[in-house]
């Protein structure tokens, strides 16, 4: 299983000012944090509590239609191309980018096992996808177009753009290069994938977009480039087996959640890093940042009173951090806990050659790229202990489908167990939905004439124009 240690945000380390009394705390909210946990799991098949993502791990249905979608399509594209945007593309993009091999796009036919290559457009920079299309043999490319609402304009736009060209490209038989994962029953997407008779893979009800990473929004990308979904799937099983436990002590997420809960409100580190010692990981990391971002930060809490809570993420990954933002983290505001993530073991290593013995870097030849990460790791780990500044370390074993889909299912347990200890709805996103309100008034959609005057009038005044 992988690991947390928390003991160099632990006041004996850090200090009092800085750190916290850990044993204690946990001692404190003992009762608290096991009654937030049995109440998610007594909640979690109730409709409209939005915790069907718990069940994810045991949907083997689900496992079931993609497993034989992924078959089905087999040999037959070179490309998938995933169109989403915030919680339908960065799970994907996380796991992908953390489990197929480096490069994957540039390796050839044979070095991907003939698996095709993977492009996720999460935004609408005509620049980057005009530059996409331009290299992608459209015949050859497996469209993915994931939306849970149905109705994203960032998403959308994109799929009408690329509609719009497979249909010139291949006549008819575009649809067999499209396959959609929507809602059910909600949302434009659903109606023309009936319409024109596009496979369609459903994100359950009461999962969203955040935490949806391992319904078909993830499981389908990651099958149809030969990852192993039950791997990924057993993780999962396993983390949720584990974070059952109602005793905090056993419970690496609810000791997390309540350490940054703790950090925030009572020694005001308001910003949480999240800093992966892997280059694979690093969109783990901005993975966290939404779901931590969007779940925790809110105006009101469950009282309906105006509280304005939320911890903000930052994304950082070692070592290459270490000569960007370390100087900050080290000598600036005491206001972060940093959550390092360690590999113990990496699929590669480099042995660094003996050469250059009789210079300032002769001490390098005969060590490796893993020795010299991993001593990066635990040398900022204890210099920014010995500034007094908190930080927790996750341990992976190795970076494999297993522990990933453990490390993000115990991200998610611990992201709502947080909003538990902030009396907060974590589930929803009513700043998103405001803003992309706007737009559509902005864009001219139908029944947004109102918002699209008043808004209008607000940037004429404050000079400010849009389209
Ligand atoms: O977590 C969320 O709910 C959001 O980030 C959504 O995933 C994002 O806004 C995209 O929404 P949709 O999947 O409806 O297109």
């Amino acid at each position: 299983m992988i690991e947390l240690n928390c003991k160099y945000a632990d006041s004996a380390v850090i200090g009092e000012e800085n750190g916290l009394n850990i044993q204690q705390k946990f001692n404190e909210f003992k009762d608290t944090i096991a009654n937030i946990i049995s109440d998610l799991n007594k909640r979690k098949d109730k409709p409209g509590q939005w915790l069907q993502w718990m069940n994810l791990g045991y949907s083997e249905e689900t496992v079931w239609y993609v497993k034989e979608y992924a078959a089905l399509v087999e040999n037959r594209f070179d490309n998938i191309l995933v169109l989403g945007i915030g919680g339908s593309a960065l799970g994907g993009l996380a796991v992908t980018e953390a489990l197929l091999k480096p490069y994957w796009n540039l390796l050839s036919k044979e070095q991907r096992n003939n698996y095709p290559r993977i492009f996720f457009l999460d935004n609408i920079d005509a620049d980057s996808i005009t530059g996409l299309l331009e290299i992608l043999d459209l015949k050859k490319t497996l469209v993915n177009v994931i939306t849970k609402s149905g109705s994203t304009a960032e998403t959308m736009s994109q799929f009408m753009i690329i509609k719009d060209k497979l249909e010139r490209e291949l006549g008819d038989d575009y649809r067999k290069n499209i396959v959609a994962t929507t809602d059910k029953n909600v949302g434009v997407l659903k109606q023309i994938a009936e319409q024109e008779g596009y496979k369609t893979f459903i994100i359950p009800d009461d999962v969203g977009g955040r935490f949806s990473v391992f319904s078909a929004v993830g499981l389908l990308p990651f099958a149809l480039v030969g990852i192993d979904i039950d791997e990924i799937i057993n993780g999962i099983k396993d983390m949720d087996l584990a974070l059952k436990n109602t005793d905090i002590n056993e419970n690496i997420a609810a000791q997390n959640a309540l350490i940054h809960f703790l950090m925030d409100t009572q020694k005001g580190k308001k910003i949480s890093v999240m800093m992966p010692y892997s280059s694979r990981l690093k969109y783990v990391a901005d993975w966290y940042v939404q779901l931590w971002a969007e779940s925790l930060g809110k105006e009101k809490n469950l009282n309906g009173e105006t509280v304005h809570v939320g911890p903000t993420p930052v994304k950082a990954v070692g070592a290459t951090d270490q000569h960007s933002q370390i100087q900050l983290y080290n000598e600036g505001p005491n206001d972060k806990i940093i959550n390092f993530i360690r590999v113990k073991k990496f699929d590669n290593d480099l042995e660094i050659p003996k050469i250059f013995e009789y210079t300032g870097i002769g001490y390098l030849g005969g060590k490796t790229l893993n020795d010299l990460m991993n001593a990066e790791a635990d040398a900022t780990r204890v210099a920014l202990s010995d500034y007094n500044k908190p930080t927790v370390t996750i341990t992976l074993p190795e970076i494999n489908g297993y522990y990933v889909g453990q490390l993000l299912y115990m991200f998610e347990v611990q992201t709502a167990i947080a909003g538990a200890l902030y009396n907060i709805d974590a589930f929803n996103q009513p700043g998103v939905e405001q803003a992309k309100n706007y737009t559509y008034a902005l864009m001219g959609r139908v029944g947004y004439e109102e918002s699209a005057h008043a808004l209008h009038e607000k940037m004429a005044a404050n000079g400010v124009y849009s389209v």
